[in-house]
């Protein structure tokens, strides 16, 4: 490490020594690591979520299955519906199926970037970010708050996302073999307190004589290519009521919300409108629409209300009546737990029903 890396790496861990967030998945800075389980399952839930959503999570999660080995032997229905409402469903699929890997290797995880890369749903940051706080091992952890933080320090022109490979080959050469565990987390929680994207606190940062871009302007840094805009589409979904239940699908597959409970709905998609075919003949009325944003594109789905009577029609073996009196517990995804707000706002406001 040449004198100014040096200055920052040792800057950086100094100022986590004292500021460090205390999170329900970490050991405090210098101490030895938190369970690799823990350390796991925390990046998961952390990909694309903020700290303060995930925390609820974490502990329910780590309550309910306590080992790698509980989560492998859960139910996958059960795990699905404890995930609802954190987004990116595929993470919960991957989340099972990992877990189901690390168990039938003992409940051991693998200790390297490498090995841990070849377990399901590992991407290049979690496996390093794995390794890093788990096990103590150098690995570059480059998550969007470490991006900003490097693209600042070193005054990076060169747009997003094609300065990915010089930001981590910057990350990689700061990365201490000492420590690097708390290095990583140190990066993550200035970018998250210090650095922020909005109105950076310069005058608080403990690497502000080093960093470059304060000097032309941090809110400069990074740059990014325009974005495209997202897309709106429009679909449907369908309330249908049974005495004191609603019906409910289970989600196909790997698609989107893949695997999730759900109304049904008009088989609207990211590349297309829904089709607008209802599920079963007999009178339907609009009430309402609820809107939602998903990463690549904007959703306005409306809800339709069903009033005629061929409930036969429904398929058993794709759906099942859910008591509306714990619709809470069915682990709907965000944009159908809004739709049925909807629904059950209208019911309370219509003395008919
Ligand atoms: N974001 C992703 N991983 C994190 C961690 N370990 N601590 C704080 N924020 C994070």
């Amino acid at each position: 490490m040449d004198s100014s890396t040096q200055t920052v790496t040792a800057g950086l861990l100094r100022w986590y020594d004292a500021n460090a967030r205390a999170l329900p998945w970490r050991s405090a800075p210098g101490m030895p690591p938190p369970e690799p389980y823990r350390v796991w399952l925390s990046e998961v839930m952390l990909q694309q979520t903020t700290v303060a959503a995930v925390g609820p999570y974490f502990r329910t999660f780590t309550e309910r299955w306590p080992t790698v080995e509980a989560l492998a032997a859960a139910d996958e229905g059960d795990v699905m519906a404890a995930w609802a409402g954190l987004g990116y469903y595929a993470r919960a699929r991957n989340l099972i199926a990992c877990a189901r890997a690390v168990a039938a290797r003992g409940g051991v995880f693998p200790d390297t970037e490498e090995s841990l890369r070849e377990l399901p749903g590992l991407g290049a940051y979690t496996a390093a970010a794995v390794a890093a706080i788990a096990f103590n091992r150098r690995a570059a952890v480059v998550d969007a708050n470490v991006e900003r933080v490097i693209a600042r320090l070193f005054a990076i022109a060169t747009p997003l996302p094609a300065a990915k490979a010089e930001i981590r080959a910057r990350v990689d050469a700061l990365t201490p073999t000492d420590r690097p565990g708390d290095f990583a987390q140190g990066m993550m929680d200035l970018g998250a307190t210090i650095c922020t994207a909005r109105s950076p606190r310069c005058l608080l940062c403990p690497l502000a004589e080093s960093c470059a871009g304060r000097r032309a302007g941090a809110e400069r840094f990074p740059v990014k290519t325009a974005k495209k805009a997202k897309p709106l589409r429009r679909g449907q979904a369908f309330w249908i009521v049974r005495g004191d239940a609603v019906w409910l699908v289970r989600r196909e597959g790997k698609g989107m919300l893949g695997g999730m409970r759900a109304l049904p709905d008009d088989g609207w998609s990211a590349r297309t409108d829904g089709h607008g075919t209802m599920p079963i003949a007999g009178l339907w009325q609009p009430a309402g629409s609820v809107r939602h944003g998903f990463t690549h594109f904007d959703l306005e789905l409306q809800l339709m209300l069903y009033s005629g009577s061929d409930l036969a029609r429904l398929d058993a073996d794709t759906g099942e009546w859910w008591p509306l009196a714990r619709l809470d517990e069915a682990g709907l995804p965000t944009l159908f737990a809004k739709a049925a707000r909807l629904a059950l706002a209208g019911q309370e406001q219509d003395p008919g029903v």
